[in-house]
């Protein structure tokens, strides 16, 4: 038994923020954002939050997979910008739609979220412990950027995406993960302040600092690592995936990764030109807007890969 993808949704804030606009507030340029990332614009948060947004991109995956919420067995949500510590994104979501039946709990693997959390349940469902669940990525990073520093806040943007995954024959077929904490430094957002009356420190702020050039070669070296792993396990030439579907970090990561395997760029579809970086939920949007475009088809394979804070990477082979 293994998981199969039988609906998906995503829902972008209504706010539309383009470099243009931010080069009125902050020293950059659309030049320069446009040349080194290929993001034009990104959708940040005003009224919605991280659940408001989840739960909209689930109603839209379930209405597509032809689910009622009551038959879910399991909601995972993938996030670092959940609205609360606690409840759990994936609570308010249970919650918000009336899936009384599910369990519901959050996984923290920044942009590797999504794909640590299809992989999660798949455990689940490869135990017997679950059969029908739903898995989103769901962020609102734009509160936990430093807005005066140009380096980091201009790549990053809000939303959601989700995917109905039901216990099936055919689907997932292959898959790694892993982490490497000592590079966690590299991208980091260290907002927890000590209030307990034993020990007095300075209030630490919200907001994420990232050393991107250290990004930029995790990713260049791991990401290509992880899919040629995953298509060896599966015995698949990379030629045979109809779709990689990567975490839209930075185009210039995506056609390093496209290089790497000797493939056309076609094969790698691009959001970050209207969404930016949106960490959990990139793959998932990208997932969505590929689905909803009619591009696949029964049978065909895509390659799902998501990395970055903590470090953290994630790759799965999926039959569509
Ligand atoms: N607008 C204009 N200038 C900017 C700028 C901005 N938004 N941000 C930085 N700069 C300036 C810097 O101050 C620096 O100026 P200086 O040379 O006068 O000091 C110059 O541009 C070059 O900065 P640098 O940080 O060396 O740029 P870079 O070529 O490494 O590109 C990134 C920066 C972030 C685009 C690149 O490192 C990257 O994409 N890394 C991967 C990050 C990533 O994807 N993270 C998420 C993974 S989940």
């Amino acid at each position: 038994m293994t998981s199969r993808i039988i609906g998906t949704g995503s829902c972008l804030p209504d706010t539309v923020v383009t470099n243009d606009f931010l080069s009125t507030i902050m020293d950059t340029s659309d030049e320069w954002i446009a040349s080194r990332t290929g993001i034009r614009e990104r959708h940040l948060v005003k009224e919605e939050t991280t659940a408001s947004l989840s739960i909209e991109a689930a109603r839209r995956a379930l209405a597509e997979a032809g689910v009622e919420p009551e038959e879910l067995d399991m909601i995972v949500v993938g996030t670092l910008t959940g609205d609360h510590i606690t409840p759990s994104t994936a609570c308010e979501v249970q919650a918000g739609l009336g899936a009384v039946n599910a369990v519901a709990f959050d996984i923290n693997a920044a942009c590797a979220g999504f794909i640590f959390g299809l992989h999660t349940v798949n455990a689940y469902i490869r135990s017997g412990m679950c059969r029908l669940a739903l898995v989103i990525g769901a962020e609102s990073l734009s509160r936990i950027m430093d807005w005066s520093d140009r380096s980091t806040c201009v790549l990053f943007g809000d939303g959601a995406g989700a995917a109905v995954i039901r216990a099936q024959e055919n689907g997932l077929m292959a898959y790694d993960q892993g982490s490497d904490g000592e590079k966690g430094k590299y991208l980091a957002c260290p907002n927890r302040t000590n209030n307990n009356p034993l020990v007095q420190t300075d209030k630490i702020l919200a907001y994420t600092k990232m050393d991107g050039q250290e990004v930029y070669k995790f990713a260049v070296s791991y990401v290509p690592a992880s899919i040629q792993k995953v298509l060896e396990e599966a015995g698949i030439a990379p030629s045979d995936v109809k779709y990689y579907l990567l975490h839209q970090a930075n185009l210039r990561i995506i056609q390093s990764v496209a290089k790497r395997l000797k493939l056309s760029q076609d094969k790698f579809p691009i959001s970050l030109d209207h969404c930016g970086n949106v960490s959990a939920a990139s793959v998932p949007i990208l997932l969505d807007e590929v689905n909803r475009k009619g591009l696949l088809e029964k049978g065909d394979k895509i390659i799902l890969s998501g990395f970055g804070g903590g470090l953290t990477w994630g790759t799965c082979l999926m039959e569509w």
